[in-house]
């Protein structure tokens, strides 16, 4: 196959994907062509060696691709933007299309398709760009975060009324909407859905995020290398029963194709959805690529899974 794969995006994920997409490359180059483009932060495309491309000339490239994993988180790109690039230019690509990408990016619009399914997510209040925090917040402590963003920025956990509105600033650096939502005390446990060639469903080993005792999972964290992934995650098999039903049903309402990840709080009684992801980080130590891993799939052949899927969709 010749696989094409973009990395990198106009965004504040930018690095994270720069990794998944280097990660993938390097793995995939055993057995297929690899065409590995790079979007950079103020959305201009390169090769992989850093020379500039004209966006007609990363077409062309791209049109050359038998099948494109466009390894993009965040917006312009998992939003559904790489989604709308691939579909108006004709090339197979993995994962999902612009609809659940775009859905799946907007934390407010997946609370209300989540609570319409009967799953709950923490209480929340949507306050817009110019709009003050109203009265009716939700009970402290809360979480203050963009409508659309990634890898923790500009998420505040806050326990105080006076630390509401700089937190509100901080997240409106990331959007022009902002989430206040009552923090859920939990554990934080992660499930995945993979969509194989024929349109059926692998859902994987759940996956708990060791916090250490921090009460928000954030950016120093998670990339710092010092979060512990335990998979499976120590729970139930009543709760990982419900988590998988919940994965199963959220996949197919939001229309997601190929791979998406759902993060949850599970607490001591009950299932709280945090947030979807649609294209998941997806280096060889990011959280699908371990629980897929620890249900004896290796990196590669998810890799290859997700070919076949988006070759089939074709
Ligand atoms: N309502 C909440 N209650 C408790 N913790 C939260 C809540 N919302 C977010 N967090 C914490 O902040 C982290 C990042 O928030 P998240 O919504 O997942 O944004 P991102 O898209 O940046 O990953 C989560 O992993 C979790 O640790
Ligand atoms: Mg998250």
């Amino acid at each position: 196959m010749r696989l094409g794969i973009i990395g990198g995006g106009a965004n504040s994920e930018h690095e994270v994907s720069l990794a998944s997409a280097d990660s993938i490359a390097s793995t995939a180059a055993a057995n297929h062509d690899i065409i590995h483009l790079t979007i950079g932060r103020a959305g201009h495309w390169t090769t992989d060696r850093g020379d500039a491309l004209a966006v007609d000339a990363a077409v062309r490239i791209l049109r050359t691709c038998d099948v494109v994993f466009p390894a993009l988180h965040g917006v312009n790109g998992e939003d559904g933007m790489a989604a709308a690039l691939l579909t108006a230019i004709g090339v197979p690509y993995i994962g999902s299309d612009i609809g659940a990408g775009a859905i799946g990016m907007d934390k407010w619009v997946t609370k209300l398709i989540a609570s319409e399914l009967g799953i709950a997510t923490a209480p929340g209040t949507l306050v817009r760009a110019g709009e003050r925090p109203t009265a009716t917040l939700p009970e402290l402590p809360v979480v203050v975060k963009p409508v659309a963003a990634g890898s923790s920025h500009g998420v505040s956990f806050v326990d105080s009324a006076a630390e509401v509105d700089a937190a509100v600033i901080a997240a409106f650096e990331h959007d022009d909407r902002v989430l206040i939502e009552e923090a859920v005390m939990g554990r934080e446990v992660d499930i995945a859905v993979l969509e194989r060639s024929d349109g059926s469903l692998t859902v994987s080993p759940t996956l708990e995020i060791d916090l250490g005792g921090d009460d928000v999972f954030g950016t120093e964290r998670k990339y710092g290398g010092t979060a512990r992934f335990v998979v499976p995650a120590n729970v139930s098999p009543a709760t990982r029963a419900e988590l998988e039903s919940c994965a199963r049903r959220l996949f197919r309402a939001l229309g997601c194709r190929g791979i998406a990840r759902f993060d949850f709080f599970v607490t001591d009684t009950r299932l709280v959805l945090n947030e979807v992801n649609t294209m998941p980080g997806f280096t060889a130590e990011s959280q699908v690529p371990r629980m897929f891993g620890a249900m004896g799939m290796p990196y590669a052949d998810l890799i290859d899974a997700l070919i076949e899927t988006a070759m089939a969709r074709r």
